[in-house]
């Protein structure tokens, strides 16, 4: 039996449809977010997939965790793949999936953890960056790495055009690894 996979994400969710679109050794149960507009849910409703959105303005954190948890508990999910969700989940909530949660970061890990990667790339003169896929745990981006793409940073580029070539190379690395994983 497919393996279920729960997706949470904060936007236009280009990971999450490359996800979506290469599931085969696992189920996309639901895909959850902490913004109702946010591209991606209507992307993923259209597609007929099982969506949840809770926001966490003006209510606890706990509550709002509470409401995530739920939602991914009910739709039967055993692995989390964040993809692009931009909120750190808490020590609590981690411990309650630890683990099983795990995330892509547009660095090579363990350099640029946290915002800005690729302008902290291009400003330290690096010749090539990258993404990774790290299992999630209480410390930001610090979990272990279980893959990760290297791209070229080319002269001239920016923040901008490195983020762009950075992407297709999560597009790859990000179906893989989860596949991968959840044969672990
Ligand atoms: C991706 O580049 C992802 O690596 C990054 O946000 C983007 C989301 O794009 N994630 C982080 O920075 C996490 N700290 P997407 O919504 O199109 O998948």
């Amino acid at each position: 039996m497919s393996v279920k996979v729960g997706i949470l994400l904060s936007g236009r969710g280009s990971n999450m449809m490359a996800l979506v679109e290469a599931a085969r050794d696992y189920d996309i149960a639901l895909v959850a977010s902490d913004k109702p507009d946010a591209a991606g849910i209507a992307w993923a409703r259209e597609r007929g997939l099982a969506t949840f959105t809770q926001s966490p303005k003006g209510i606890p954190k706990a509550e709002y965790e509470a409401a995530i948890h739920a939602a991914l508990v009910e739709a039967g999910v055993e692995i989390i793949a964040l993809a692009g969700y931009m909120r750190l989940l808490s020590e609590a909530f981690v411990a309650r999936w630890a683990g099983r949660i795990i995330n892509i970061h547009p660095s090579l890990l363990p350099k640029y953890k946290g915002l800005d990667t690729h302008a902290r790339a291009i400003e330290a003169g690096d010749a090539v960056a990258g993404c990774s896929v790290h299992i999630v745990t209480e410390e930001l981006d610090g979990g272990e790495v279980l893959g990760q793409a290297e791209v070229p940073i080319v002269p001239g580029d920016t923040p901008d055009s490195l983020a762009a070539r950075v992407l297709e190379a999560e597009h790859r690395l990000y179906p893989h690894v989860l596949a991968e994983f959840v044969r672990r």
